[in-house]
């Protein structure tokens, strides 16, 4: 009998597993992330397959109710989550470290251990007492709230088991180790096999479980990318570092929209909501200066204005210097060739900044005209007028596109006290009566700019 394999590569990125090393992984390309992990023959192997084996039913007999949901009493949250935790739910919390993975999910638990629900959090990181001063800072907690460190996952198992609480929150999921797979923890195999364990101890006992997990540099949950597809949500929490405010955007979501944002403050005392993202992204915009506009970008179902900066001068090198903060920097290059050729300015040789005030990154194409006009305004040195607002997508024939969900835009952009909005002709065309605003429907780029002289 041929000898059983012990060992096996895995791919870091995306999980895929081969009997010998590549340079590259045939499933996600990417290159150099094959490492030697030991294979040990699972001990569960015939278990899942009981746990499964249910009989079928039929669709209609099974209840739902909306009820379900089991609100967190952190608006901002229930909102990304889609309107409160899923009973029997997998999510995934994602971010760079220090960013309040940690302080968020401990709110969750100060807020659900006061509505009387048996929430159990595990950490794989931090100390009993390090837990403990985190939430003197926070606030006031009940009794009840359970806390446990531990890393290995039998010993979890079995205070589910006992405590049968309805929330478990685990971080960090690279911090678990289950004993019969014998690879480091944090390595894709201990990863993978420490989620499936929480996925069938969610299911199976109807526990909404979250899960830590940590960034990598490249902005992905370190290790697998299996671990996206095991869950139901996906949630990432980013932001400026030196900035205050943290944005926790839903990435997958099985229960509700993705791309919805959530919006928080860090303070002294934990993480505070921010109800109205707009006006605290507008905060400290400069009046009548030239580079600066406001434009208007959906997040999820959420109208969010945000300022864009430019700052176009003539470069000193041969080759211009272009960056672009918060948004793509191809983009604004393709935007910046546009307006070359499709308008006839010249700024192949200038070099130009532009920067989403506030360090937020958005990528929806609404944003293009705010960044066209932003740069056309430094560009000409001429202020964008403080109460206009603008958006659209811009094609390569210098065309402005229509946009989807103008209209909440629109009403947005009336309730913080703008006066004008520069919006596509054929979103204009689209839009009921709205009185109170200035609509300019637009064509073209050049239109645009004919609109700021
Ligand atoms: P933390 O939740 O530990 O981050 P993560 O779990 O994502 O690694 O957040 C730690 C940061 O938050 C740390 O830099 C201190 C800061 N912080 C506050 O500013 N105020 C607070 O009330 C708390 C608890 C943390
Ligand atoms: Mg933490």
């Amino acid at each position: 009998m041929a000898k059983a394999k012990t060992t096996a590569y895995f791919c870091q990125s995306c999980g895929y597993e081969s009997s010998k090393w590549m340079g590259q992984c045939p499933a996600c390309r990417e290159w150099n992330t094959f490492v030697e992990e030991p294979v040990a023959p699972s001990k569960n192997a015939g278990k899942l397959q009981k746990r499964t084996a249910n009989e079928p039913v039929k669709l209609s007999s099974i209840e739902t109710n909306t009820e379900d949901r089991i609100h967190t009493g952190i608006h901002e949250l229930d909102r990304v989550l889609g309107g409160g935790i899923v009973a029997g739910s997998l999510i995934l919390v994602g971010g760079d470290p220090g960013i309040g993975k940690s302080t968020l999910l401990l709110q969750v638990c100060q807020n659900l251990s006061t509505q009387n629900r048996k929430v159990l959090y595990i950490s794989g990181e931090e100390s009993l007492r390090q837990i403990k001063i985190r939430a003197e800072r926070i606030g006031s907690f009940t009794n009840d709230l359970l806390l446990l460190c531990e890393t290995n996952l039998e010993v979890i198992e079995g205070a589910i088991n006992r405590m049968k609480p309805e929330i478990v929150i685990i971080d960090s999921i690279q911090t678990m180790y289950r004993e019969d797979v014998s690879s480091a923890p944090g390595s894709v195999s201990q990863v993978r096999e420490s989620t499936s364990t929480f996925m069938q101890i969610a299911k199976g006992m109807n526990i909404s479980i979250f899960l830590v997990g940590h960034v990598t540099k490249e902005g992905v949950v370190a290790g697998p990318r299996v671990l996206e597809h095991m869950v139901d949500t996906v949630l990432y929490f980013e932001g400026d570092r030196h900035a205050a405010y943290r944005i926790l955007r839903g990435v997958k979501n099985r229960f509700g929209s993705t791309n919805e944002i959530g919006v928080f403050e860090m303070r002294e005392k934990g993480l505070a909501e921010v109800a109205n993202p707009s006006e605290f992204m507008l905060n400290g915009k400069p009046e009548g200066a030239s580079g600066s506009v406001v434009a208007c970008s959906m997040e999820g179902t959420r109208p969010i204005l945000i300022e864009i900066q430019a700052l176009v001068c003539h470069s000193n090198f041969g080759i211009p210097r272009r960056t672009a903060a918060g948004t793509d920097f191809n983009r604004v290059n393709l935007l910046m060739a546009v307006l070359e050729k499709r308008v006839g300015l010249q700024l192949s040789a200038c070099d130009a900044y532009v920067n989403l005030a506030g360090g937020i990154k958005m990528n929806e194409p609404a944003v293009d005209l705010g960044i066209v006009m932003a740069i056309v305004s430094s560009f000409k040195n001429r202020p964008i007028d403080d109460k206009t607002i603008v958006f659209g997508e811009v094609g390569l024939s210098g065309e402005v596109r229509a946009v989807n969900m103008a209209e909440q835009r629109v009403l947005e952009a009336k309730k913080l006290g703008f006066e004008t909005v520069i919006l596509p002709k054929v979103s204009l065309d689209s839009l009921p009566d709205i009185k109170g605003i200035v609509l300019k429907g637009v064509k073209t780029v050049r239109d645009a700019i004919g609109l700021i002289g």
